[in-house]
This record gives C-alpha cells, sequence and structure tokens, in this order.
C-alpha cells in the first residue's frame, strides 16, 4: 500500500531519514525491505510519517507527565457528591499548572477540558455542574495534553464508593484488555494479533466490544494515522515497526456493543442497552523489542 511512499533514492550510507544519525543500511534499509515485501503481499505496511524521532519521542514523554499527574490528581480527589464540572475543572487547572493546554478543549467543538462517561456512557460524555457523582457510579475520565505542541492522551476507570461486583468486573476486564493488548504490541505483530488478545479477555468473560470507535497514533496531532481498531482478526491490520505511537483504549459494554451517539450534543455515545461500559487508555511507544507505556 505505500510502497510508492518508499523513497527509492536514498543511498545505502546516507544517513537515514529517521534522524537516528545512522547510516540507512544500518538503521531503516533492513526494515523498510521487508515492509515493502509485506506490502506486496498485501500486508497493511506504517508510513516514515508514523515512525517518530528521538526528538519527537521526547516532547510526546513531557507532555505525558502532565497528562499522567492529572489523572493522579483526578484519582486522589474524585468522591461522592463532586460534579463532572468540577473534574474539568481540575483537570483546567493541572493541566495549565504546569505549562499544558489541555487537548479536548475546543477540538472540533468539545466544549471542556475532558472527557466524563459515567455508567452506560460509553465515552465523550461532557462534564456537566448537574452530574454529581454518587456511590456505586463508574466513570471514566478521559484526559488529552498539549505540550510544546506534542500530544498525549489516556484515561482511567474511576469507582465511586462500592459498586456491584458485575460493574467491579467490568471495569477490572477493562484495565485487564488493555494489558492483554499491550502484549502483543511489538515489531511486526498486527494491530489484529492485539484484538484477538482482546477479545478473548472479553469473550471469556462474556462481555463485548465497541465496534464503531476505536484508538488512534498520537503525538504530533491529537489524532493521527493509524486508526486502531479493536475487532480485527489475528494476522490482520496494520504492523508494527519501532517508533510508532497510538493508544490502546478498547470500549468494553456489559451487553451489546451497540451504541448510539446523543443528538442533544453530538458528542455523547451511550450503550443501545443502557448497560454500563468501561474504558481504560494507555499511549504506547513501540521500541525494538516491544513497547513502552508512555501515558496510563
Ligand atoms: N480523548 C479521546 C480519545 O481517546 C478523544 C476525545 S475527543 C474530545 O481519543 F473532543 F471529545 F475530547
Ligand atoms: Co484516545
Amino acid at each position: 500500500m505505500n510502497i510508492k511512499f518508499l523513497n527509492r533514492k536514498i543511498k545505502p550510507t546516507d544517513p537515514c531519514w529517521c534522524q537516528s544519525g545512522l547510516p540507512y543500511n544500518e538503521c531503516h534499509m533492513a526494515i523498510e525491505k521487508r515492509l515493502r515485501d509485506l506490502a506486496r503481499i498485501g500486508v497493511e505496511t506504517p508510513t516514515r510519517e508514523m515512525v517518530k524521532t528521538r526528538e519527537q519521542i521526547e516532547g510526546i514523554r513531557k507532555s505525558a507527565e502532565i497528562n499522567i499527574a492529572i489523572l493522579d490528581y483526578v484519582a486522589k480527589n474524585i468522591r461522592e457528591g463532586i460534579s463532572t464540572w468540577e473534574i474539568d475543572r481540575w483537570v483546567n487547572e493541572v493541566t495549565r499548572d504546569m505549562g499544558g493546554i489541555p487537548a479536548p478543549l475546543n477540538y472540533e467543538g468539545f466544549p471542556k477540558s475532558v472527557c466524563t462517561s459515567v455508567n452506560d456512557q460509553v465515552c465523550h460524555g461532557i462534564p456537566a455542574r448537574n452530574v454529581i457523582l454518587k456511590a456505586g457510579d463508574i466513570i471514566n475520565v478521559d484526559c488529552s495534553t498539549i505540550r510544546d505542541g506534542y500530544f498525549s492522551d489516556s484515561s482511567r476507570m474511576f469507582v465511586i464508593g462500592e459498586t456491584t461486583p458485575e460493574k467491579q468486573r467490568l471495569v477490572d476486564v477493562a484495565r485487564e484488555c488493555v494489558y492483554k493488548g499491550l502484549e502483543q504490541v511489538k515489531p511486526w505483530n498486527s494491530i489484529g494479533d492485539m484484538d484477538h488478545a482482546i477479545k478473548t479477555h472479553v469473550r471469556a468473560n462474556g462481555f463485548s466490544v465497541v465496534r464503531d470507535i476505536g484508538g488512534h497514533g498520537c503525538g504530533l496531532e491529537f489524532h493521527e494515522d493509524p486508526y486502531v481498531s479493536y475487532i480485527l482478526r489475528k494476522g490482520t491490520g496494520m504492523v508494527f515497526i519501532p517508533g510508532m505511537c497510538f493508544t490502546i483504549e478498547p470500549m468494553i459494554n456489559m451487553g451489546t456493543y451497540r451504541i448510539y451517539t446523543d443528538t442533544t450534543n453530538n458528542w455523547t455515545v451511550y450503550t443501545d442497552d443502557g448497560k454500563p461500559s468501561a474504558q481504560w487508555e494507555i499511549q504506547v511507544l513501540v521500541t525494538a523489542t516491544g513497547a513502552e507505556v508512555i501515558t496510563y
């Protein structure tokens, strides 16, 4: 698919395009040969734009420092009786105190600094004064940060007080899914290998994976290629190579995978059957041997 993008004019002893400082033949030459061979047999392969340079990775890590600190702050302070509007205020303050900008604010018209999705809200819940957390609620706080032009993204679930064993299990399984998926992220594995691991765990627990929304490349933009589906078959989808940076964020529903979007705000996504949904999100960097967790 990307064969035409691979510049054949670069000489083996020229500096590699990835800015490693190494000659091409000691850096990406062999990787790109293998990518061309895969592309020829129909495998989806990454482009050079998807490979982050060392400098970009540093910038993304600095952005992630804020992203992680915000969710740590939320974890310490979230409790029964507070509103999601208050969470939005925290996120805004911590982000700006640390020299960042909340990426969601005004993103395609999104009105707040963070997404807060409670119970049967799947994602993109909009913080509001009248959404007061009560015991037994489960809530996803999805936080995205810009620092010096670099983007980071992660979300966690919080259980308010104690919830039912079923909802607690949904929250736990959704987290386990992220780390089952992560185990599959290494060079030359594919997105479908990750998805298979996630689906296997979800099925074993009797839950479902949302089909219509996925993860994304992240770093130089909020949402970059590749689109990261969580419903591909093993061995299908784009292969991973070192330097790719993307999110693992499958949405796990207790009942049906079917969802709909609130037509009054055009953002908030709900489960069709009104049963709860849970999601954790991390951002990862593919390394030479596996993956590094950038945000959590
Ligand atoms: N943070 C979400 C994600 O994980 C995207 C939210 S878009 C927003 O991709 F505008 F609602 F913030
Ligand atoms: Co994301």
